[in-house]
């Protein structure tokens, strides 16, 4: 299945969550990120239409040279140029599996972070081992990322009590990450980066719940994450997310004062690496 994700949605429905705003501004920052002396090289993997590059990762960095914001899907990098540029961001079309793509960047990044895009990310060894060949000795990486998700939860109850839609779930083993299935920890993620040759600053998952305004910013918001939409017929595609929300609401309720929610275990991790 191609990433079929729907750039302009994820840009229309797109906020930063309370949950990554916490990650930038007190799991990043507490361990020190940003009171460097010299001026970082950073990269944002999985930049998507740029909101979190600009709001989030340039101001970590008072001292910065600039920022390298990659993401697979030219139409998401298109949508960064066009709404979010700045003079100290670079946005380029690249995938963290491919070397091929980024070995221009080898050994010159001091700070590489990503959000919310390893869990698309199909073979993460390779992804993780790219990013350590990409780092300057001594550089740092932080990821955030979902484990198991609410969501896709949704999604498998979907295909086992909807028959209508079965047609729509091909493929499905693809969209979901194996650490839904297999339930990964913390630990399995620690062993993997460690194997790689990382140092562990941080590897610690929490249970997130991220609350939506209204239903409609929630339906807006999955509906550009769910890839499956592209197997279904045009007329069927609002059922399909209705159908998709109810079960959502069902399985997951809603928050104290009645507004939808996502609830993940997800996975905060800083690593280095110490050698050249
Ligand atoms: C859910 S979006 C998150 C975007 C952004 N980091 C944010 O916080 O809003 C995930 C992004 O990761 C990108 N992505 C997925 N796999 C990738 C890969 N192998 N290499 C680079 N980017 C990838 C997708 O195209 C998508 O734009």
């Amino acid at each position: 299945m191609s990433l079929d994700l729907n750039s302009e949605l994820y840009y229309q429905w797109h906020e930063p969550f309370e949950s990554v705003i916490h990650f930038f501004r007190n799991t990043l920052l507490q361990i020190g990120w940003g009171q460097g002396h010299q001026k970082e090289v950073a990269m944002d993997v999985g930049c998507g239409p740029g909101g979190t590059t600009t709001q989030l990762v340039l101001p970590l960095f008072p001292r910065l040279e600039k920022v390298i914001a990659v993401d697979l899907l030219p139409h998401m990098v298109d949508i960064a140029r066009k709404h979010h540029s700045h003079p100290l961001v670079e946005y380029h079309v690249a995938d963290i599996e491919n070397w091929s793509t980024i070995e221009q960047w080898e050994g010159q990044i001091s700070k590489i972070v990503s959000v919310h895009c390893f869990h698309w990310v199909k073979n993460k060894r390779k992804g993780f081992e790219n990013v350590y060949k990409l780092l300057k000795k001594d550089g740092e990486a932080g990821f955030f990322f979902v484990l198991e998700a609410s969501f896709y939860a949704t999604i498998l109850e979907i295909q086992k009590n909807h028959p209508k839609w079965s047609s729509v779930f091909k493929d499905v083993e693809n969209y979901i990450p194996e650490s839904h299935y297999n339930k990964h920890t913390a630990s399995f993620y620690e062993n993997l980066f460690r194997d790689i040759g990382f140092e562990i600053i941080l590897c610690r998952e929490k249970i997130v719940e991220d609350v939506f305004a209204s239903d409609e910013d929630f339906k807006g918001f999955f509906s550009s994450l769910c890839v499956l939409k592209a197997h279904v017929p045009a007329d069927q595609k609002d059922q399909f997310e209705e159908d998709l929300y109810q079960e959502h609401l069902r399985q997951n309720g809603r928050d104290k004062q009645g507004l939808p929610y996502h609830r993940g275990r997800m996975i905060e991790v800083v690593v280095k690496k110490t050698k050249d």
